[in-house]
């Protein structure tokens, strides 16, 4: 196998509601290897960003890592304190979020939050940091890379902030970069450029990337391999082509059925009957079984476990 640059075991993650503990991340395994795309697909409150949250230990305080290891650069991040994890966050390992608001600061320059993290990380002077901003900027598709860094973020639009944002995610060169619905709330051509942007950026580099959406539209021109979640677990897991070709678990099926504009798609759109339960209401069963068109009494019966149907192509399904 070639070189991993993320690999993670049996991630469980708790929300404490009240007196009850919510599994949203139910016991999760995948590795992403240098250089690799990997997509995690599910429709909302399937616990994708429990997961991006839980590798990057930013959990809301009512979330909680129960059990798993998270191996990046040779350590189990769970295992780092506060101050250790600072160190690798923002600079070997990077995030994007769908909404670029709530992480840029409203009162500082662009400006000052790029060099900011620049001279925290890479231990650059200031001359050293405005620089590389400058070329980062650049790279991200501002021509006068000065003028944007004396804005500030509320003056920018959407796709600008995005940009903005992928420039500070990737001015330190992670390894990782993790982007979470990055381009949900944009705009349809503004999202095609952002997601053009982000393809050369991670293709220039040597960066490994966990790209996260709900929209499989967006996926093939993105990603090498794909995991498909579904209730806090992963349902199906394979590569890129065969996931479209030859897609396994009724949820990947009923997911391709409802996506407008799939290359090589035709016939009607047809929505999934339902909507993904919360945490927390889960039977004994396979998760997705009311919802399934497939579903047997003996669904009900146990969560199925992830079996490799193929050389690296999984599924949990026991219908299939
Ligand atoms: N702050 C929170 N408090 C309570 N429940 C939450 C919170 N954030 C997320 N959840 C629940 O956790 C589950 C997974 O959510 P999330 O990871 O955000 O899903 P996704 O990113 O796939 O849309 C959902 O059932 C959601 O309702
Ligand atoms: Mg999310």
């Amino acid at each position: 196998m070639s070189e991993v640059a993320l690999e993670v075991k049996a991630l469980r993650t708790v929300l404490k509601d009240k007196d009850r503990e919510l599994a949203v991340v139910d016991g999760i395994d995948f590795h992403i290897g240098k250089n690799e795309v990997v997509a995690l697909v599910g429709e909302s409150g399937c616990g994708k960003s429990m997961t991006s949250l839980s590798i990057m230990g930013l959990l809301p305080r009512i979330g909680e890592v129960e059990n798993g290891e998270i191996r990046f650069q040779g350590r189990n991040l769970l295992e780092l304190n506060r101050k250790e994890m600072a160190k690798i966050r923002g600079h070997h390992l990077a995030m994007i979020f769908q909404e670029p608001m709530t992480s840029l600061n409203p009162v500082l320059t662009i400006g000052k939050q790029l060099t900011e993290g620049i001279r925290l990380h890479l231990k650059t002077d200031r001359k050293e940091a405005e620089d590389r901003a400058n070329l980062w900027l650049k790279r991200v598709g501002f021509p006068e890379p000065e003028r944007i860094r004396r804005e500030y973020a509320h003056r920018l639009s959407g796709g600008m902030r995005q940009r903005v944002m992928l420039a500070m995610a990737m001015a330190c060169e992670p390894q990782l970069l993790i982007a979470d619905e990055p381009t949900t709330a944009l705009d349809v051509t503004i999202q095609a450029q952002v997601l053009d942007l982000m393809r050369k950026l991670q293709a220039d580099t040597d960066m490994s990337m966990l790209f996260i959406t709900h929209d499989l539209g967006v996926v093939a021109e993105m990603a090498n391999r794909v995991m498909v979640m579904y209730a806090g677990q992963i349902v199906e897991e394979s590569d890129v082509r065969t996931l479209f070709k030859a897609p396994l678990h009724p949820y990947t099926v009923g997911l391709l059925q409802s996506t407008p504009k799939l290359k090589g798609t035709s016939g009607p759109l047809v929505p999934i009957p339902g909507t993904v339960p919360p945490a927390g209401r889960f039977g004994e069963g396979c998760r997705f079984a009311d919802r399934c068109r497939m579903s047997a009494p003996e669904c009900s019966a146990a969560v199925p476990e992830l079996r490799e149907v193929d050389k690296g192509h999984f599924v949990r399904c026991i219908r299939i």
